[in-house]
């Protein structure tokens, strides 16, 4: 059994191995304390994807604003309701609401559809919003909202500052995301986080303080994918100058993810972490179980309606863009059971059962 005392060094000692039979030992020792902690069930999270638009600037997203090219939509209540009820017709206990940083989406019709899923409905409701003012998260937390996704996306302050141009409707104001996700718990949400990797000028060393600060902030759910570059983003056309030496910049590597997955379930025991589509993405084969079988226990099928789930292009080729919500469900259950897992049920929080 691996004894791990989340020191810097160690962290980043197994980002580096190479070694594929030590790394099935830090898999297994992941496995092992997932089994033990949060159990055998994988949780299904329903994501809608409510909105495309975004007034932000990311150089790494599709949806940036920047992107002319792309056709923006924004659904009405009545279509997100109608896709929670389908969400509890297929047995999931959460609904994910994700969007760009859409001022479009107000924070009055946002808390009145958070009110009407709960009271129409047993779901948990996420929202996956973007850096929201504090007095529209406080609007959603009081109208029922649970849970609240942000990534910091990397610990390394730099890098962050280059890749998130400060908003347009806060231009003196550089973004804080870990602020933000702050507040949110001393709201009472749960709260998520998490990181991409392989971010051109990431290096290892900033992501063994990225989990290190998973386990500072004792995040409720961390969610950690693949940088896969999005030909319409500055990011993905140049990427950043190549400034750190090749052995120091992380890779968007399925090993890599999954290495990431292991050490955050380590670090976080009892977490709620996915296997990303993103991961899914680089891996269409066998990502989604890489993931399972490095420590991860849940999985986020998408129920999108497909006229708009197309248009959600945060990077090119993401998995199941083609797919309708049934196929996700049929997809991933096949999945999990042929793991000799079990499908969650109920809403599956960390601080809520
Ligand atoms: N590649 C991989 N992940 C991306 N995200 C955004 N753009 C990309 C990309 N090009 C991730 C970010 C964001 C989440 C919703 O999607 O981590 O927080
Ligand atoms: Fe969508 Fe497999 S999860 S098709």
């Amino acid at each position: 059994m691996l004894n791990l005392r989340f020191e810097r060094d160690e962290i980043l000692k197994w980002l580096g191995e190479p070694d594929p039979k030590m790394l099935a030992q830090l898999f297994a020792a992941a496995n092992k304390v997932r089994a033990e902690t949060v159990g055998d069930q994988v949780h299904l999270r329903a994501l809608i994807e409510i909105s495309n638009h975004c007034v932000r600037q990311c150089g790494y997203c599709g949806l940036r604003a920047g992107n002319l090219a792309l056709y923006r939509y924004r659904m009405n209540s009545a279509e997100i309701i109608d896709c929670a009820r389908q969400a509890v017709a297929m047995g999931y206990g959460t609904v994910v609401l994700q969007s760009g940083e859409d001022p479009g989406i107000t924070a009055p019709r946002m808390a009145d559809l958070v009110r009407r899923i709960k009271s129409e409905t047993p779901l948990a409701v996420t929202l996956s919003l973007g850096e929201r003012d504090a007095e529209d998260l406080v609007a959603w937390r009081k109208a029922g909202a649970d849970r609240y996704l942000l990534r910091f996306e990397t610990s390394d302050r730099q890098l962050f500052n280059h890749i998130h141009p400060p908003s347009p409707l806060h231009p003196d104001r550089l973004s804080d995301r870990v602020g933000i996700l702050k507040q949110l718990r001393a709201l009472g949400y749960e709260i998520g986080s998490g990181i991409m990797i392989g971010i051109p000028g990431q290096s290892l060393a900033s992501i063994a303080d990225d989990i290190l600060l998973f386990r500072e902030m004792d995040l409720d759910m961390i969610g950690v994918g693949p940088y896969i570059p999005h030909p319409a983003t500055p990011l993905g056309k140049d990427g950043v100058k190549p400034d750190l030496p090749a052995d120091q910049q992380a890779t968007a590597e399925e090993i890599l993810v999954c290495k990431v997955i292991a050490l955050s379930r380590l670090a976080c025991p009892e977490a709620n972490i996915p296997s990303t589509t993103a991961l899914a993405t680089i891996n269409p084969i066998n990502g989604r179980e890489l993931g399972l079988q490095s420590g991860a226990n849940v999985v986020m099928p998408n129920l999108t309606p497909a006229p708009y789930r197309a248009l959600y292009e945060i990077y090119p080729n993401k998995a199941c863009i083609h797919e309708t919500g049934e196929a996700c469900n049929r997809c991933l259950a096949g999945r999990i059971v042929a793991l000799g897992r079990e499908i969650g049920v109920g809403p599956g929080g960390r601080r809520s059962s």
